[in-house]
């Protein structure tokens, strides 16, 4: 699994970005842009990845969490602010569980802490054996109309095209694997609910995947969360409104900055 460095330096608490399904990050290239200057800024391509798609161990996010553990601590990082876009928050509340003294603040961004209902978990198992049996990405392609808000699909199909085509570029294998990793994993409300740093809960308000109930849940399970709702965005809202989440993210590293400070 490979960490991406955007910027190495500065003395603030680094960032650690983590991707959604079915991309890698990518994803997160506007927002890192957008963020300013003052701390490291890294991204994790996920087991599943383009060039992390073979040798796989079991499928479950508890082992892409150790894996982001292992490359946070090869980098020199201890301790970081976690940001996690779908996938990357339940990948991100399963490192606070396992490894809490890499994360100081937490930013879930159309993301939820429950667990996939029965149909949910049926249709990620039929999505992985379809990629699996297929060889190819074709079983998600259709994602990229759920994965944008209306507003992006309207009136920017440029930012369609370019999802479309980070999503043909990932490996039916990975596809697979985070499926299935996705369908096993648990409730993390508990877990959002005991951690004791700052929190930030972002979600596009035409999100339909993970939509501003599902953030208004999250918001209800941590005394931390702060509610930070992004106008015009649908489910991958550092995507399509950068600029938004980079200051929600940017707020969120400088309150964890003061935070550590303290302590
Ligand atoms: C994602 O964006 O990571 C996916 O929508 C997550 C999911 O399928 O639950």
């Amino acid at each position: 699994m490979s960490l991406h460095t955007y910027r190495e330096d500065g003395d603030g608490l680094p960032l650690v970005l983590l991707h959604g399904f079915p991309l890698d990050h990518r994803m997160w290239d506007d927002v890192a842009r957008q963020l300013p200057a003052g701390r490291p800024v890294h991204a994790v391509d996920l087991p599943g990845t383009p060039g992390n798609a073979s040798d796989l161990p079991e499928p479950a996010l508890e082992a892409s969490a150790d894996l982001v553990a292992a490359a946070m601590r090869a980098a020199g990082v201890e301790r970081a602010v976690v940001a996690g876009l779908s996938m990357g928050g339940y990948v991100a509340l399963a490192l606070v569980e396992r490894h809490p003294d890499l994360v100081a603040a937490l930013a879930l961004v159309d993301t939820k802490s429950t667990a996939d209902a029965p149909e949910a978990r049926a249709n990620r198992l039929r999505i992985a054996a379809e990629a699996e049996e297929s060889g190819s990405v074709d079983p998600v392609r259709p994602m990229v109309s759920s994965l944008l808000g209306e507003s992006t699909r309207s009136s920017r199909p440029e930012v369609a095209d370019e999802v479309m085509a980070w999503i043909d570029q990932q490996e039916p294998a990975g596809i697979a694997w985070s499926q299935r990793a996705m369908a096993a994993r648990p409730d993390r409300s508990e877990v959002l609910h005991a951690f004791g740093g700052p929190v930030v809960v972002v979600v596009g308000d035409e999100d339909t995947v993970t939509p501003v109930e599902a953030a208004e849940h999250l918001v209800a399970t941590s005394e931390q969360a702060r509610l930070v709702v992004v106008p015009r965005a649908g489910h991958l809202s550092s995507v399509e409104e950068p600029a938004a989440v980079a200051a929600a993210l940017a707020d969120l590293a400088q309150a964890a900055d003061a935070t550590s400070d303290e302590g």
